[in-house]
């Protein structure tokens, strides 16, 4: 139809530039920040993982991030047919692509179990039935969600349908509209409840836990662990960005807006670890592993402390809000590449990767109850999904980008790109970005990799 054809002709993207840094900046601050970053910044030795965290996001995440923003924003396509079009002839760089199709699929299955259960836990907080200061109350109380099948999916399918309609809206008027209000309502609420958990007695204690640095923690297990963390934190290594890149605006200045990202980042990922830990240590309570931190510990230390029941709605709201803007960048990889790669129109691509999504993501919403016992290498799927992407396709992507930049696309083609044609002038550092990418970061992710995986 007619519609269709003029819809081809006008792409959608995003429309300001605060739109690009809302929807980016979305992206990457997600259920990472509240429940992966502080863990396993305190568990794994404190400041002293925190300096491999920063080592992995300067070395590996800024180049990589860049170049995926980069390729998109000069392709204007899918993540997929970003990388069919500046491949020479018979080179299979779109496994990248498409790779970044399927980790999408694994991240959301667990993700949006995640996401199901902060959802659930808004309207648990706002009704109160979660508000209790004995761990072995809100435990049974997570424990009920868990492992119940129908509230398990339920839940699940709902933050699914939410996110499927924000996608039909478009990513103008959907992706960028809404993370625009809720970017600057996620720092404002987080900065509350830092506040709140720096003025508990015994703030200090917490501190302690997450900065204090601890080098004999660290590992060549942790060493992968962190640099995972990075790739996860900044939605790279799997298509998200190269997605967004081309959404970007011609005059964005892309190595500009990526610092501001990761440090936004950053920055939030720290005022997480500090609204959570001062206030789980002033209250006693033990630091936990993932899901239980959040969903049992973090309740009860909420309903120790005087008006913990506002706190703890305003707390997830807040992670759901993050979760929000994730996922919508997860889901938008596999939908514009079956929208520009196949020429699927838009509603029909989300309604097509939602159901396959509703599919892959009940074995992780069942994996507490009806699967529980069902295991895959060791790992049931929620976590096999999330190793499986973290630690081997997101990496693995990440160094086949920085070849293909380094190696096939080559120094011209990104300085013309990097510096807007021209209009910006950083040759000196483009020249030192083209090394990193070149020879540094590739063998860097494939060292932490292979002593990771403890094949060296
Ligand atoms: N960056 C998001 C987070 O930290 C997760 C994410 C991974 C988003 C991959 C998009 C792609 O929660």
């Amino acid at each position: 139809t007619q519609q269709d054809a003029s819809a081809k002709t006008v792409r959608d993207g995003f429309t300001s530039s605060f739109g690009v840094l809302a929807a980016t900046l979305g992206s990457a601050v997600g259920l990472g920040n509240i429940w992966k970053f502080p863990y396993l910044t305190g568990a794994n030795g404190g400041a002293g993982f925190l300096v491999v965290y920063l080592l992995a996001t300067l070395l590996v995440g800024l180049p990589v991030m860049i170049s995926e923003i980069m390729l998109g924003r000069a392709a204007k396509r899918d993540a997929v047919t970003t990388l069919v079009q500046f491949s020479p002839r018979g080179q299979p760089w779109w496994l990248v692509g498409a790779f970044g199709v399927l980790a999408a699929f694994l991240i959301m299955a667990f993700y949006s179990e995640v996401a199901a259960w902060v959802f659930a836990y808004v309207f648990k907080a706002i009704g109160g039935s979660i508000l209790s200061s004995d761990p072995a109350v809100t435990s049974a109380a997570f424990g009920q969600l868990v492992s119940d099948p129908v509230q398990s999916l339920l839940w699940q399918w709902l933050v699914l349908a939410f996110i499927g309609g924000i996608l039909l809206m478009g990513v103008s008027k959907g992706i960028e509209a809404v993370t625009k209000k809720l970017m600057p309502i996620l720092f404002l609420l987080l900065i509350v409840l830092c506040v709140r958990s720096l003025m508990l007695p015994g703030a200090a204690e917490g501190l302690s836990f997450l900065f204090t640095p601890d080098f004999s923690k660290i590992s060549g297990a942790v060493i992968l662990t962190a640099m995972g963390l990075a790739f996860f934190k900044l939605s790279i290594g799997m298509g998200t960005m190269i997605t967004y890149g081309s959404y970007f605006r011609d005059d964005q200045n892309i190595p500009a807006t990526t610092v501001r990202v990761m440090a936004a980042d950053l920055f939030v990922s720290m005022l997480a670890g500090i609204a959570i830990f001062p206030a789980v240590f002033s209250f006693g309570f033990e630091p936990a592993a993932g899901p239980s931190l959040v969903f049992i510990t973090i309740p009860a230390v909420f309903a120790s402390m005087p008006f913990g029941h506002v706190f703890m709605v305003l707390f997830f709201v807040l992670t759901a809000i993050a979760a929000t803007g994730a996922m919508l960048s997860i889901l938008e990889v596999p939908v514009s590449v079956l929208n520009g790669r196949f020429g699927i129109s838009r509603p029909k691509a989300v309604v097509a990767t939602l159901l396959l999504l509703a599919l892959i993501g009940s074995t992780c919403a069942l994996s507490g109850s009806l699967l529980a016992d069902f295991k895959l290498f060791g790992f049931n799927m929620f976590d096999l999904f999330d190793e499986v992407s973290s630690k081997l396709i997101m990496p693995a992507g990440g160094i086949a980008l920085c070849l293909f930049v380094g190696w096939v696309w080559g120094f011209d083609k990104m300085k013309a790109e990097l510096s807007n044609h021209g209009a910006l002038a950083n040759e000196a550092l483009l020249r030192k970005l083209f090394f990193l990418l070149r020879y540094v970061t590739p063998l860097l992710v494939l060292a932490v990799m292979l002593s990771g995986l403890g094949l060296i």
